[in-house]
């Protein structure tokens, strides 16, 4: 057994989850097979994020780069959005998940969006493990879009552009204060031996640190998890200061 330091627990931890389709492809089943048994490893890191104490989860679950994939695997992501959102939606209300969205999701399926609001709303006054789903996210988009709020506000001459501050940039991201309301990740994890970023949160990273694991999404153990977090746990933070 993995051990952790209580007090050293990162507050926010986001989870870029890679490998769903290799580890379908080893074991010769589509690759929907592969993004099913990542919902489960989804749900089982929800609730040990919980159990350890974390805050904040952020899980990486469709890029706004995905809709390229086949139709096929687009829907069926969506579908097992709304299997898992149906399905575990009385659990994550008991067990006082608050869901968000990081991402302009208006344009995913219909089935799959109202599924979702269902379940902001029905968790939205929950005050356990925040659990934000990055949906038809990416991180340019989410700067881009900031920037046009901000300058559409300087057109007004409702603030200057000397007002501009990073508080302010940051207040505009799907983190900041006005949507999901989340610190920066302490911790970014990436499954699957990729050593990429992949636009996720781009402005949000500036100072987390990095974890790689080299085990397929779908085989994410609490275990694995464990490790990430010690991996972290065991490295200095320094912010740029000595
Ligand atoms: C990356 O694996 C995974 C995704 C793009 C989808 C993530 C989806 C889930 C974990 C299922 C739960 C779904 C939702 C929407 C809550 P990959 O397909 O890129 O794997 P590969 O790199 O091995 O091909």
């Amino acid at each position: 057994m993995t051990e952790l330091i209580k007090e050293r627990m990162p507050k926010h931890v986001a989870i870029i989850m890679d490998g769903n389709g290799r580890w379908a492809k080893k074991r010769g089943v589509p690759r929907l097979a592969g993004h099913r048994a990542g919902m489960e490893a989804m749900k089982k890191a929800v609730n040990h994020s919980d159990a350890l104490g974390i805050k904040y989860l952020t899980v990486y679950a469709f890029s706004t780069e995905n809709w390229k994939r086949s139709m096929e695997e687009v829907s069926g992501i969506f579908k097992l959005l709304v299997t898992f959102v149906n399905r575990d939606l009385r659990e994550l209300i008991d067990n006082n998940v608050k869901v968000k969205v990081l991402g302009d999701y208006s344009s995913i399926p219909d089935a799959s969006l109202k599924a979702l609001e269902k379940t902001i709303e029905d968790t939205k006054d929950n005050t356990g493990l925040q659990f934000n789903i990055a949906l038809n996210y990416g991180g340019r988009d989410e700067i881009r879009r900031a920037v046009e709020a901000i300058g559409e506000r300087c057109a007004n001459g409702e603030i200057a552009p000397e007002d501009i501050t990073e508080e302010l940039i940051g207040s505009y991201m799907w983190t900041g204060s006005e949507h999901a309301d989340a610190p920066d990740p302490e911790l970014i994890i990436r499954t699957s031996g990729e050593y990429r970023l992949s636009n996720f949160l781009l402005w949000q990273s500036a100072y987390s640190e990095f974890v790689f694991s080299d085990v397929l999404w779908p085989d994410f153990t609490d275990e694995e998890y464990d490790r990430c977090i010690a991996d972290y746990q065991s490295r200095e933070r320094r912010f740029g200061g000595r």
